[in-house]
């Protein structure tokens, strides 16, 4: 089985940027060691803070957080980082050719329940004339992302990951400690009979939405006329990794629950690295009006709703949100 430097060198990913993939993915084995440990590793259970989005931060994503900030910070191609748990964007070396932005720890409810949990991550260009710790080099468009993955904490731990060409699965290979390719190219089907998304917002969607999930809900005997199955692990990761290996889509729609926040994911470290993985495995990624990937961000946390999988279900979708 291929190694993961070698794979990098095939697709002729440039030698300033395998350093900087290394280093994160460093990071992640052992984020995935503590997982395996659980309550030995005392990773398990909350802190009495925040973050900036005003979520309770669990002990896991504190530490998760910190091992790939410490070892990013260090690495010489990387001129800032950005996180789901820092307020701001963090300078780090300013000849580094590159930023990092990452959800250290997705899934977060499913920590204490040994359940699916994940880190989703994104690197883009740095920003030339931009101060090393400005925001600015985080709120690039998508299509600017040179490389795009999530690691899944699962009953083994994968790594999904892109680098402008194809999605391929890796696979951490616990006794040597290395990420083993195992499938070359990750291809997710047209067509779909799977719709993850939480049903307990129904009542905030728009009506449109309302529309196309009631037509999912009847089935053979409704407009679409087949029958769909809903699956929700309450993990990003979880969720979009069976999507893409099964088909399926993965929807986080707006709603109407709070005024101020009208979508629940983040554009940054969630929703584009997940697009950019579900295009390069052929499958569709928009928000309600746009290609995900083309959204010209104005903040750092901002967040986006999403509709991710399957082509021509994500079409469907948006067919009733016109
Ligand atoms: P995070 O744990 O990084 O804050 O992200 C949680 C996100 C995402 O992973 C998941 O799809 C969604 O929140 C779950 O939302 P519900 O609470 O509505 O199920
Ligand atoms: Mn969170
Ligand atoms: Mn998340
Ligand atoms: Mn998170």
């Amino acid at each position: 089985m291929q190694r993961l430097v070698p794979t990098l060198r095939r697709d002729g990913v440039s030698s300033d940027l395998v350093p900087v993939i290394r280093t994160l993915l460093a990071a992640t084995k052992e984020i995935a060691f503590r997982v395996r440990q659980g309550a030995l590793s005392g990773v398990l259970g909350s802190t009495l803070d925040e973050n900036i989005q005003g979520e309770t931060q669990k002990q896991l994503d504190v530490i998760a957080n910190q091992l790939i900030k410490d070892l990013l910070l260090e690495e010489p191609g990387v001129r800032a980082i950005a996180s789901e748990e820092e307020d701001n964007a963090v300078a780090g070396n300013a000849n580094g050719k590159y930023v990092v932005a990452f959800d250290p720890l997705d899934g977060s409810s499913n920590i204490d329940i040994n359940g699916q949990i994940g880190t989703i991550f994104t690197i883009f260009p740095a920003l030339d004339g931009v101060a090393a710790d400005s925001d600015e080099h985080f709120t690039q468009p998508g299509n600017r992302q040179v490389c795009a993955g999530y690691v899944l904490y699962g009953p083994s731990t994968i790594l999904v990951m892109t680098t402008g060409g194809p999605s391929r699965v890796y696979t951490l290979d616990t006794t040597h400690g290395s990420y083993l390719l195992t499938q070359d190219q990750l291809s997710v089907a047209a067509d779909t009979q799977e719709f993850a998304l939480n049903m307990a917002n129904q009542r905030f969607w728009s009506e449109g939405f309302k529309g196309y999930v009631n037509d999912l809900l009847l089935g053979e005997t409704g407009p679409r006329g087949k029958r769909y199955n809903m699956r929700w692990n309450a993990a990003m990761v979880g969720d979009v990794h069976r999507v893409l290996t099964r088909s399926g889509v993965f929807i986080y729609p707006s709603d109407n629950r709070n005024p101020k926040q009208p979508a629940k994911l983040r554009l940054l470290y969630e929703a584009n690295p997940m697009a950019m993985i579900t295009e390069n495995a052929g499958g569709k990624a928009w928000s309600e009006t746009q290609r995900i990937l083309d959204i010209q961000p104005d903040a750092l946390h901002q967040r986006v709703a999403v509709i991710i999988g399957s082509a021509n279900e994500v079409d469907a979708c948006l067919n009733y949100l016109k």
